[in-house]
């Protein structure tokens, strides 16, 4: 599958920007030259991530029960998106926020998928082909980096992130970036497990990661990429905490939505 679809390599130096009438047949993933953000642990994270691609549409949806769908729909409406919007889904993976965005803006809108992980933007080539949907032809990937985005400032009319932030080595800098390349007045929203305050919340998670994620990923065998996300949770910001780095990224107005009972979080700021 992977061997069909077609991979051309831009080589951008620095901080490339995209021109806005960027334009490129949907087969087509560009590669922005991302260096996974500098440090070995970013490239782990990057190598984790395509490790895990094969099965990673189907243990979200086992693991949530397709509730992550819903979730992500909300993601997306809060991003406030429109038709003829042109948009990014910053860590897109497979792409499932990229193509509810796809509906939102539709055939004269622009979708941007960025990530950093190859096979990931395989899979969301191959599913926008195989879903063949028309409006999914307003889609590109880019193979890039959350902490160096390839565009120019202001260029987004609203961005989402899922599950993204909390695997950025660098979580103030890839804010920096959102805030850089959206437009005044414009909305990211960013949605994630929620690092609860709450003990019983927390147990929960914990005992969900240990007791269902892991041994579900075991099967994969791709448990010890699984036990990665309770450590990543723990190391992520809490609501509150996510509404003060947006604020002060320089984002004017931001909301933390806990959903899911509080398993799950949704951050919407605008610029
Ligand atoms: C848990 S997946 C989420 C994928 C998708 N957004 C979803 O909701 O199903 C996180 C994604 O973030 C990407 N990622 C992590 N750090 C990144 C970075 N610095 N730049 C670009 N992508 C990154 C990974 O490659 C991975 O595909």
């Amino acid at each position: 599958m992977a061997s069909s679809l077609h991979i051309s390599f831009l080589s951008f130096s620095s901080a490339p920007s995209l021109p806005a009438t960027s334009r490129s047949t949907s087969r087509h993933i560009r590669c922005s030259g991302s260096g996974g953000g500098g440090g070995s642990s970013s490239t782990e994270r990057q190598q984790l991530f395509s490790r895990i691609a094969p099965v990673y549409d189907q243990l979200n949806d086992l693991l949530s029960l397709g509730q992550h769908r819903v979730w992500k729909r909300m993601a997306v409406s809060w991003s406030a998106a429109k038709s003829g919007d042109r948009v990014l889904d910053l860590c897109c993976g497979s792409g499932d926020l990229a193509f509810l965005l796809s509906e939102k803006v539709g055939v004269d809108g622009k979708v941007f998928g960025l990530d950093f992980s190859n096979e990931q933007l395989l899979r969301a080539s191959s599913r926008q082909y195989s879903l063949a949907k028309s409006c999914y032809n307003n889609i590109e990937w880019i193979e890039g980096d959350a902490l160096n985005l390839p565009f120019t400032d202001s260029f987004f009319d609203a961005i989402t992130c899922g599950y993204g932030l909390r695997n950025v080595v660098d979580k103030p800098k890839a804010m920096r970036e959102v805030f850089r390349v959206l437009k005044p007045g414009s909305t990211v929203s960013i949605l994630d497990f929620n690092k609860s305050t709450q003990p019983i919340t927390v147990s929960f998670q914990e005992w969900m990661i240990d007791n269902v994620v892991v041994p579900a990923a075991r099967v994969y065998g791709l448990e010890e990429e699984y036990e990665y996300l309770k450590s990543s949770i723990q190391n992520f910001l809490t609501g509150k905490e996510l509404e003060d780095l947006a604020l002060y990224s320089g984002f004017s107005v931001v909301d933390h939505y806990e959903i899911a009972g509080g398993l799950m979080g949704n951050l919407v700021a605008k610029r």
